[in-house]
């Protein structure tokens, strides 16, 4: 554990995919910001350079790595290891919204590459980065970001809501095995979030998706920000977890367990 309280991932190494934007850019903001060295990865090069130079540390690097290639994975992880020497923490967070199209219109291939993104991308990035781990006795931290759509039909598109299904399953699973190891499996679950992958799928500002979030929510008085994503990702991440395995940590405001049908009639 570290000495310091306020750096609560002082000499960690974390990979973040989905860097360049949203929850994995503050994500890799708040991680550099307690300490930890980061590989920051996405598909978007220009954005992901722009996000490492703003955060201007020797502590923080950009790599090239799209999640649905195994190999560029596997280079991703050998790419940690030689900058860093060692791989702590992965926060497999890259992901795509999909087709926006009803189920009787399903657009099947466009359905493929929401699973390969969404869900072959965190079982890739699980599987190099438990692998690296095992091999260097490291008991390690392995978050992924699912969504309320993980629990509740309804709450988002199909293929999207599919997948990220899957990566409950995939957490279960993967906890199953990597404990033995000490290593940490677990998934983020955030509400509805103003970042681009919202507003370009629908057409909207971030104050207006924030908008229409909060008009759902059932927590009231707060918009969630990415912030608050990425505090729980730091929470799984550190020690202060040490004990947390197999958890999908939700972050809605009580939004999945909450129907609101009694509370209009009384
Ligand atoms: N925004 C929301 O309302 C919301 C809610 C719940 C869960 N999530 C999840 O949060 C995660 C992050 O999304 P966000 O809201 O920050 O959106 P975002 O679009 O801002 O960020 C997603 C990032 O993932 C990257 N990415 C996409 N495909 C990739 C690939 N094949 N390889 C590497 N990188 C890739 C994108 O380039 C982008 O930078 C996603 O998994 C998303 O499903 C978002």
């Amino acid at each position: 554990m570290s000495n310091n309280p306020t750096l609560r991932l002082k000499g960690k190494v974390a990979i973040v995919t989905g860097a360049a934007s949203g929850i994995g850019e503050e994500t890799t903001r708040l991680f550099v910001a307690n300490g930890a060295s980061v590989v920051a990865v996405d598909v978007q090069d220009e954005l992901g350079h722009e996000v490492v130079q703003s955060i201007d540390s020797e502590r923080v690097s950009y790599h090239h790595c799209d999640v649905r290639d195994e190999k560029q994975v596997e280079a991703t992880v050998s790419y940690a290891l030689e900058k860093y020497g060692s791989l702590d923490v992965l926060f497999s967070n890259a992901g795509i919204i999909g087709p926006l199209t009803k189920f009787l219109d399903l657009d099947i291939d466009a359905f493929d590459n929401t699973m390969a993104t969404n869900v072959r991308g965190v079982a890739a990035t699980f599987k190099h980065a438990a692998r690296a781990m095992v091999a260097r006795n490291i008991r390690g931290s392995l978050i992924c970001t699912s969504s309320v759509s993980a629990s509740l039909g309804g709450t988002g598109p199909h293929a999207y809501t599919i997948s990220k299904h899957a990566l409950v399953g995939l957490v279960r699973t993967a906890c199953s095995e990597l404990g033995a190891y000490g290593i940490r499996v677990n998934s983020v679950s955030p509400f509805g979030l103003g970042t681009p992958l919202a507003c370009k799928a629908f057409h909207l500002e971030p104050h207006e998706v924030e908008a229409n979030s909060s008009a759902l929510a059932n927590l009231k008085g707060i918009t969630l920000k990415t912030r608050h994503v990425a505090e729980a990702a730091l929470f799984l991440a550190s020690d202060e977890s040490a004990y947390v395995s197999g958890h999908n940590l939700v972050i809605d405001g009580g939004f999945t367990v909450v129907s609101h049908s009694y509370s209009t009639v009384v």
